[in-house]
């Protein structure tokens, strides 16, 4: 990483003042006078059509961007991430999700050993277990077959899982039923298993530290509800699987590790879906699917890390990112997928973008140079259009937004495919251009209303296409938005790999807790607001309530 702070790179200057003299410059102009352009940029590379057109720059802003990323040293920085550099310095941690899909001949050494061949080992445990679940050869403690697999983890050790399963659910066991639980709220685990039979219920405790206050909670209720029914310790044995990096922990909890999953220290829990965190997804999809899945996540590590700039897919998408978050102040990015099967992804994008880019110190220590980690959100097409779409058109608020669609449906049925598709170039197409004063008076529209029927259009899009959603294309994508994230960190010179701000809440929750069970009242040295809160709290928790519950 350059030492240059990013305000100083000569590109970065040079990008402020272009930015000046094409910040009002709509898309209009810019198509009327290349007619080529919505050919021109786009990148088709790995199963992944990338139309980049209707974002806000030229071939001008595209140079010196690129040339940001060069004077940030963005390519040393993939090369060092690849090679199992220590990258997370404020952990002193090797960053290598990237490993966890190389091929089994592959060499990655970490602290002079190879971390490949202990990946494939972990893979192979994983299908052994996913086949015996699968099959019914894995049998629960009374000898029934285990139909529900029951994941419960939190933050990378669910949205993961939780989105996987989603996504690829048209290539999942029907025969099983999968469950989620993440939230503390004791509602998450009730309705998680209010149908399910503990004889033929496994639940897999996944947790990277297995001290996480969530998951350990849920698991031992889950221990509870599940030794409740079957009366007996050892069930534990057929009914409870870890996954995790601490072995110890794993242990005190009562699961023997001959049914631990591992993983290391240099997997990041929002990097982990393609780790032993994903069992719960192997055991849906099954081991071939879920290779497939690492299959195209490892394709798109070698097209990152091989591909010049001006055609490397997650670049191009992290330096957009950078140009509106830095240079039109743009705050959010919309991630709008056409694929019911993604309803999680924009989620599971929350944690990989906001967790790792929501820093303001740089790797130094030193304050950053400009805005960093935009918000992500959004919801899929076409159900986003009824709600928040209005904003994005005419609001006054740059939103860039990435339309994610498929060219082919897993459920064909009828004409609603093409429905679907339509809406996204349409959507696309509306935000780019919008419509004209000229054009809406045109239709014979008062006056009056003209203002309010007017779309200014020059809202910048993404258009991502794909044939269809399988177990690779997944795989492509996410690792397309790890390495967007990864390319926007660069140039921050941040630290995307940490997230110390979630610590802070962690241990004062810890404080809290003793002083919202205690029966006697609590001595309190919180502020006078969170003091009165918990005050407040004590009084009501024990109500009487005047609507009971059945
Ligand atoms: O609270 C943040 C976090 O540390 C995430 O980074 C992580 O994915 C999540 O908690 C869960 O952690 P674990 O897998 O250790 O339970």
């Amino acid at each position: 990483m350059t030492d240059t702070p990013l305000r100083n790179l000569p590109a970065w200057v040079a990008l402020g003042a272009h930015h000046k003299k094409i910040e009002n410059t709509h898309l209009r102009q810019l198509f009327a006078e290349d007619p080529k352009r919505g050919e021109r940029l786009v990148v088709e590379d790995v199963g992944i059509y990338l139309d980049y057109s209707k974002n806000r720059i030229t071939d001008e802003t595209l140079k010196l961007l690129i040339q940001v990323a060069e004077q940030s040293g963005l390519k040393a920085h993939i090369d060092a991430m690849f090679a199992g550099e220590k990258i997370n310095i404020s952990e002193n941690r090797a960053v290598l999700h990237v490993a966890l899909r190389a091929p089994k001949g592959a060499t990655i050494v970490v602290d002079g050993q190879n971390v490949v061949p202990e990946v494939h080992a972990v893979l192979n445990k994983m299908s052994d277990f996913a086949n015996r679940v699968r099959s019914g050869a894995w049998k629960g403690h009374t000898g029934k077959r285990i139909r529900n697999i029951v994941n419960v983890g939190i933050g990378g050790s669910d949205l993961g899982p939780v989105m996987a399963y989603e996504a690829l659910r048209q290539y999942s066991a029907r025969d099983l039923v999968f469950r989620f639980v993440s939230n503390v709220d004791g509602t998450d685990f009730a309705e998680a298993v209010i149908d399910l039979d503990a004889e033929e219920t496994m639940f897999i405790i996944s947790s990277k530290t297995f001290t996480t206050l969530e998951t350990m909670t849920n698991a031992h209720t889950a221990r509870d509800w599940l030794l409740a029914r079957l009366r007996d310790d050892s069930a534990i044995a057929k009914h409870f699987v870890a996954v995790s990096t601490n072995a110890k922990e794993v242990t005190k909890f009562g699961i023997d590790t001959a049914n631990m999953f591992g993983f290391w220290d240099w997997v990041g829990g929002r990097y982990s879906m393609d780790s032993a965190i994903g069992l719960s997804s192997m055991i849906a999809v099954g081991p071939d699917n879920f290779r497939a899945m690492l299959a195209g996540f490892h394709e798109m590590d070698e097209h990152f890390r091989t591909t010049p700039f001006e055609r490397n897919l997650p670049v191009l998408m992290g330096l957009l990112a950078v140009w509106y978050n830095d240079f039109f102040d743009a705050q959010t990015v919309a991630i709008l997928p056409y694929e019911q099967y993604l309803k999680r992804f924009p989620a599971y994008l929350q944690q990989l973008t906001m967790e790792s880019n929501g820093k303001h110190v740089k790797v130094d220590g030193t304050q950053v140079d400009t805005d960093t980690g935009p918000i992500y959100w959004g919801e899929p097409g076409t159900n986003g259009q009824h709600s928040f779409y209005q904003l994005i058109h005419q609001g006054t608020r740059l939103i860039p937004c990435d339309f994610i669609g498929f060219a082919q449906t897993l459920n064909p049925l009828g004409r609603h495919h093409d429905i679907l598709m339509a809406n996204v170039f349409a959507q696309a197409e509306a935000l780019a251009f919008g419509k004209t004063e000229a054009e809406v008076k045109a239709e014979g529209t008062a006056d009056w209303l003209v203002p309010h029927r007017l779309f200014e259009g020059n809202r910048p899009s993404n258009t991502i296409l794909m044939d269809r959603l399988t177990p690779a294309a997944l795989g492509k994508l996410v690792a397309l938005y790890e390495h967007n994230v990864f390319t926007q960190g660069v140039i921050w010179q941040i630290d995307s790999f940490d997230q110390w701000g979630v610590e802070l809440g962690k241990v004062l929750a810890q404080r809290i807790v003793p002083q919202l069970e205690g029966a006697d009242e609590p001595k309190l040295e919180h502020d006078s607001s969170t003091n009165a809160l918990i005050r407040l709290y004590r009084k009501l928790k024990g109500a009487p309530l005047e609507c009971p519950v059945s």
